[in-house]
């Protein structure tokens, strides 16, 4: 399981693979070996994510035991030695166990000499507990808050920094959040309304297995190792597999007031269509039509799939949401949840954060005001325009809504905020609102962003 978890952290690093895309396949071969047992797939996977997000701490930490620069060190011995520090520090496995295996791979996948290097290494860090280490290794907090968080809390520390001034406050929120990214998520399934419920889904998952969830009305919690494919009614996709902050977003622009015709709704970067699916249920409920864009041809069939057996009417379509093909004014409700950097999903990817730039955000910024404009233009005065993200950086969710409203870099759009708090009943801590921003420590769900806007002129 260790050469397979190796492999795996080669990929990301050599080809910017995605962990929870090359784990899986790997996985499924290493099954057909007659000796395979669940519990080889589930430590292979602990150890591939429990490595990769505590890569910033354990660096760290490697870096204090060799006496050369990390960037010095082979990326292939850094792997090892990662994954050894890993079992060493963050797991249960006994100290010669995780030392003599991780020295076995070395062996095997670097050589006789640099097995050598990885057992004094790993001798090392197995004199000290994870505690005394960090404590070690990582500035004070007092000389250096976010340098000290992000060692402590593995997360870059430009990371760090842009959380922070997103969620405000003092260090026992940021320390909750930062932990919250490093938990594996629950897994949560939306039971499509008009299609299934989340009574169903929970008796067909059984008791011990599922529980409600926490805020929205169609949302099922899987305990750990739940399989949401075993439960027929994701099978045939009357129900699907959603965060549940994604959800309230979804429900929340439903809910939201309207004068008027209520007909026609649009998501305009629906790829790969969990919102959408989720609109589109509540749509057929109301005898509203959805229609779909994405500009990805590719995502538009992933939307078509999860949109399949919709009782009310859509259609999906390939689209560009900054080049419309739809007339100025032809929606009563439009969703666009942009391309962001996904630093609210820093739970589920567990490489994403190493990988992202803090230039990265430049390069969405234009795109994400060029979508909300077209979104705004895209519905009826009165209409409702709902702008959300997978991000809480400040510079991808407010700062976008405030330089679309006052128009900057582009006419100024016609358009007032909506309170997008009661449209969130029961869910707390919300803020001082008109928008909102759900955080992963304080909601249980991704942290997503949204703003609700009303077309005035
Ligand atoms: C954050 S994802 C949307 C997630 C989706 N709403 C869901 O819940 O499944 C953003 C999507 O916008 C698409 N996209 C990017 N640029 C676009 C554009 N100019 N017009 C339309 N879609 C775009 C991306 O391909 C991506 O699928």
């Amino acid at each position: 399981m260790r050469l397979l978890a190796f492999e795996v952290l080669r990929a990301v690093d050599e080809r910017d693979a995605y962990a929870n895309l090359v784990l899986p396949p790997l996985l499924k071969k290493a099954r057909e070996n007659p000796g395979f047992e669940t519990r080889d797939a589930a430590l292979a996977t602990e150890l591939v994510y429990g490595t990769l997000r505590r890569q910033g701490t354990y660096d760290a930490i490697i870096s204090a035991c060799v006496d050369r620069p990390l960037r010095e060190v082979d990326p292939p011995v850094l792997d090892v030695l990662a994954l050894g520090a890993h079992q060493l520090l963050g797991t249960r496995i006994p100290t010669h166990a995780a030392v003599s295996a991780s020295v076995e791979l070395a062996r095997v996948v670097l050589g006789d000499g640099r097995a050598k290097f990885v057992n004094a290494v790993l001798r090392k860090i197995a004199q000290d507990d994870l505690e005394t280490w960090v404590a070690r290794v990582a500035p004070p907090y007092d000389e250096d808050a976010e340098d000290h968080l992000a060692v402590v809390h593995s997360h870059p520390r430009w990371v760090v920094s842009a959380l922070w001034d997103a969620l405000g406050g003092g260090r026992a929120g940021i320390e909750d959040l930062l932990e919250a990214d490093n938990e594996r998520p629950e897994v949560t399934l939306v039971a499509r309304p008009g299609r299934s419920t989340a009574d169903e889904l929970l008796a067909a998952a059984g008791e011990d297995s599922a529980l409600p969830g926490r805020w929205s009305p169609y949302a099922v919690r899987l305990a750990e190792g739940g399989e949401p494919g075993a439960l027929d009614a994701v099978r045939d996709g009357r129900a699907g597999v959603q965060d549940e902050g994604s959800q309230l977003v979804a429900l929340a622009l439903a809910r939201a007031p309207l004068d008027g015709p209520d007909a026609r709704w649009l998501d305009a970067c629906a790829g790969p269509g969990g919102k959408a699916a989720l609109l589109a249920a509540l749509a057929a409920g109301s005898g509203a039509r959805v229609l779909a864009a994405e500009k990805q041809h590719h995502r538009a069939r992933l939307v078509e799939r999860a949109l399949a057996g919709n009782p009310g009417p859509y259609q999906v379509i390939t689209a560009d949401g900054t080049r419309p093909p739809w007339a100025p004014g032809s929606f009563d409700r439009v969703l666009v949840d942009v391309p962001c950097s996904g630093l609210g999903a820093l739970r589920r990817r567990p490489e994403a954060r190493w990988r992202r730039r803090a230039e990265d955000l430049e390069g969405f910024a234009p795109l994400q005001r060029g979508l909300l404009r077209e979104a705004l233009g895209a519905v009826r005065v009165g209409g409702v325009v709902g702008y959300a993200t997978c991000s809480p950086h400040l510079a991808e969710t407010r700062a976008v809504v405030e330089d679309v409203l006052k128009g900057r870099g582009g006419p100024a759009a016609g358009a007032e905020w909506i309170d997008a708090r009661p449209l969130m009943p029961g869910v707390p801590a919300l803020g001082e609102g008109p928008d909102v921003q759900l955080w992963p420590h304080l909601h249980g769900t991704d942290a997503m962003y949204l703003a609700l806007l009303r077309r005035t002129v």
